[in-house]
């Protein structure tokens, strides 16, 4: 028996890194996976992978910036899987910008990819949940770079501060209706979003555990905010960074 047997989950950004594993993780603790991506050959990598190991799984490719594609995103997983209980809005996107030499574009690409994104698909997912007079659950992906400064990083900084502020409006709207929402915060983990995978590892000589965070870290924690392990819990910002936060 799984701690999620029964129960369905959205992936967003599934195809590779921290939302690939949170999808495998969710699949191994019992989950239906709907494993989502805009790479259409990633998220059905993520399912095939999750199928070849006896889950249950669909793929999608949906942008989440886009209020049509994230619509026809949950409206399928619904269709294929059943039912949507968990949803893990994970996609997103980083690049250095200088504050002083940003362009509007690149402000509202991050803000649209990180931020706008968690508005889209959990406003999507909290009215198929209302109508249906049932609850949820959400985790939405911030970052420490929410909650402390970091050079040539305005964008992100902001827009991730923004993830979990959302993260508690929805908790505070949507208890009492049977919705849960928690923020994860990642420190540096290995993944393809690391500008400089190089000077990152510098970072980790700087960690009270002493190495970078790896996806399954942060996913051991995702599939503990899906399950009913961690009922009592809403509003939540849980760090998994290594100790970053201590200094
Ligand atoms: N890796 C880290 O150090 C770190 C630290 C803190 C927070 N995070 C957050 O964790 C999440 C996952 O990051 P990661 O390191 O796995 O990154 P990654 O680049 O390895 O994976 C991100 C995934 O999101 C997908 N994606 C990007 N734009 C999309 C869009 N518009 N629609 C749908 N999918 C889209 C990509 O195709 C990719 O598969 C992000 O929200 C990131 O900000 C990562």
């Amino acid at each position: 028996m799984g701690r999620l047997d029964g129960r369905v989950a959205l992936v967003t950004g599934a195809g590779r890194g921290i939302g690939r594993a949170i999808a495998l993780r969710l699949a191994a603790d019992g989950a239906a996976v709907a494993a989502s991506d805009i790479n259409a050959e990633t998220a059905r990598d993520t399912a095939a992978h999750i199928e070849a190991s006896g889950g249950r799984a669909w793929a999608s490719q949906a942008d989440v910036t886009d209020r049509a594609s994230v619509q026809a995103m949950i409206d399928g997983a619904a269709a294929a899987l059943g039912t949507l209980d968990i949803l893990v809005n994970n996609a997103g996107i980083f690049f250095n910008a200088a504050f002083d030499a940003m362009t509007d574009e690149e402000w509202h690409r991050m803000i649209n990819t990180n931020l706008t994104s968690v508005f889209l698909v959990s406003q999507i997912a909290i009215r198929a949940w209302l109508a249906a007079s049932r609850g949820g659950t959400i985790i939405n992906l911030a970052s420490i770079s929410g909650q402390i400064a970091f050079t040539h990083s305005a964008h992100y900084c902001a827009a991730k501060a923004g993830v979990h502020a959302l993260t508690q409006c929805i908790a505070l709207e949507y208890g009492e209706r049977g919705i849960r929402a928690n923020s994860i915060a990642p420190g540096i983990i290995e993944t393809q979003i690391l500008p400089d995978p190089a000077g990152a590892q510098a970072w980790a000589n700087r960690l009270p555990i002493k190495r970078l965070g790896k996806p399954e870290d942060v996913a051991d924690v995702a599939a503990f905010l899906a399950s009913d392990d961690s009922r009592y819990m809403t509003g939540a910002l849980v760090f998994v960074d290594g100790g970053w936060m201590l200094e």
